[in-house]
C-alpha cells in the first residue's frame, strides 16, 4: 500500500510521518520504505540539490516542473514499485499532488497539463492515500524558522496560493485524500491517520 504526505512546509508532515512509520512497524508489524520527494534515489537526490539548493541557477517554471517530474519517474521506478511488489508499505514525503499545486495553482502552469505529464511521470503508480495538511502559511513560516530552500523563500502570496490550491485540490479529489487541518494537536492528527489508515487496511482484507 502507498500513503503520501503533503501540504505547505512546516504544516507538520514529517513528525507525523515518524510517528505514522512507527505505528505500522510496531502495531501492524508492515515493512515500510520512506522516501522524499524530491529525491529519494541517487538522480533525484543530484536533481533535489538544483531545485532547492542552487539559488543562483536560472530555472523556469517549466524547467522546475520537468525536474520534479524527472525525479519522481526515477523513483516511482527504481524504488517505489518494486516496494510494492514485495508488499511493503511505501509512506512518501510528497508527490504528484504537489507539481499540481506548486507549480500549478501557485506557479501559473495549468494544473491540467500538470496531471498529463504527470501520467508520463508515474506510469499511473498513485497512492492509495493522500494525507493533505492544511495550515495558514504566516503560522507555517513561525515553524519552518529560517532555514528556507529555493521553494520555501517565495513570498507570502506564492504560499497563499499553495495553500488555497490544496484546499481546491482536497475538495475534488475523492476519496484517495484526506484533509489534515495541522493547527490541531500532533497527537490528535496521528488519532486521525491511523484511523483512516485501519478504514483502509480493513477494507484491502474484506476484498
Ligand atoms: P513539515 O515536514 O510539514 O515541514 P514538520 O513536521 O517538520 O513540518 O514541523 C515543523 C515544525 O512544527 C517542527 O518544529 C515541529 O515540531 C512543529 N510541529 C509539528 N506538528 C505540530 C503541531 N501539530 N502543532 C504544533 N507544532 C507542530
Ligand atoms: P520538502 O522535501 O517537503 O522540503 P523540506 O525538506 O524542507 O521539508 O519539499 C521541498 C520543496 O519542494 C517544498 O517547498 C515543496 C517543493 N515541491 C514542489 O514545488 N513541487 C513538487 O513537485 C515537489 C515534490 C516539491
Amino acid at each position: 500500500m502507498f500513503f503520501s504526505f503533503d501540504g505547505i512546509d512546516g504544516s507538520g508532515k514529517s513528525t507525523q510521518m515518524d510517528l505514522f512509520c512507527q505505528w505500522l512497524i510496531d502495531d501492524h508489524r508492515r515493512e515500510v520504505i520512506r522516501c522524499r520527494e524530491p529525491g529519494g534515489t541517487p538522480l533525484g537526490e543530484k536533481v533535489r540539490d538544483i531545485l532547492l539548493n542552487q539559488k543562483n541557477i536560472q530555472l523556469e517554471m517549466e524547467t522546475e516542473m520537468l525536474l520534479f517530474m524527472a525525479s519522481r519517474a526515477q523513483l516511482v521506478r527504481e524504488v517505489i514499485r518494486p516496494a510494492l511488489n514485495k508488499g511493503k508499505v511505501v509512506v512518501c514525503d510528497r508527490f504528484l499532488l504537489a507539481s499540481v499545486v506548486y507549480q500549478g495553482h501557485a506557479g501559473g502552469i495549468s494544473p491540467q497539463v500538470i496531471r498529463e505529464v504527470g501520467k508520463i511521470a508515474t506510469g499511473n503508480t498513485h497512492p492509495d492515500m493522500t494525507f493533505v495538511f492544511h495550515l495558514d502559511p504566516a503560522v507555517a513560516a513561525t515553524r519552518v524558522g529560517d532555514a528556507t530552500d529555493r521553494i520555501e523563500s517565495r513570498d507570502e502570496e506564492f504560499l497563499q496560493k499553495v495553500d488555497a490550491g490544496f484546499r481546491q485540490e482536497v475538495q475534488q479529489g475523492g476519496a484517495a485524500m484526506k484533509s489534515i487541518d495541522g493547527a490541531d494537536s500532533i497527537d490528535s492528527i496521528q488519532r486521525q491517520i491511523q484511523s483512516t489508515t485501519e478504514a483502509l487496511f480493513e477494507k484491502v482484507r474484506n476484498h
